[in-house]
């Protein structure tokens, strides 16, 4: 597959799980029964924990095609990979009243993981 399919890939992928956790933060808001809040947040986890993987493996993708496999591993990527870490953590915090607050501060930390790939700073 070629550069360009990784990187429309990992893209995607970032979009769906920001999609997900804007669900989720909404679900929480709402309220409900705790059997209705489990109905309503299954697809939700589900669609984030697909979307993490799909990053995950378009952005090892992308660092193949760039040749990182053989040269190593920029330091870059490891703060794409803790990155990928918080956002991965941020369904557990979505889930309680309290940490809805913190959604507003999630497009930061993509943000960040945007900033690492398109700055390469280290
Ligand atoms: C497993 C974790 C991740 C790995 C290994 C990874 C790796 C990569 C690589 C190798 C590139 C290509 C850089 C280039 O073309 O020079 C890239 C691009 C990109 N990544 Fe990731 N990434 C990860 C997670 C994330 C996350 C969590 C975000 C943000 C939520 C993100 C946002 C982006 C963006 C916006 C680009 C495009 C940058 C550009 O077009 O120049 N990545 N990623």
């Amino acid at each position: 597959m070629p550069y360009e399919f990784y990187k429309v890939l990992h893209l995607l992928a970032i979009l769906v799980l920001f999609t997900a956790m804007g669900g989720l933060a909404m679900v929480t808001l709402r309220g409900g029964s705790e059997q209705e809040m489990k109905a309503a947040r299954k697809p939700l986890m589900i669609l984030h924990g697909v979307a993490l993987l799909v990053i995950f493996v378009a952005g090892f993708g992308l660092m193949a095609k760039l040749g990182m496999m053989k040269s190593g591993w920029p330091t870059w990527i490891f703060g794409k990979l803790a990155v990928w870490l918080v956002l991965g953590g941020a369904m557990a915090l979505l889930k309680r009243p309290m940490g809805v607050a913190w959604y507003l501060l999630l497009p930061l930390v993509g943000a960040v993981g945007a900033w690492l790939a398109v700055y390469k700073p280290f």
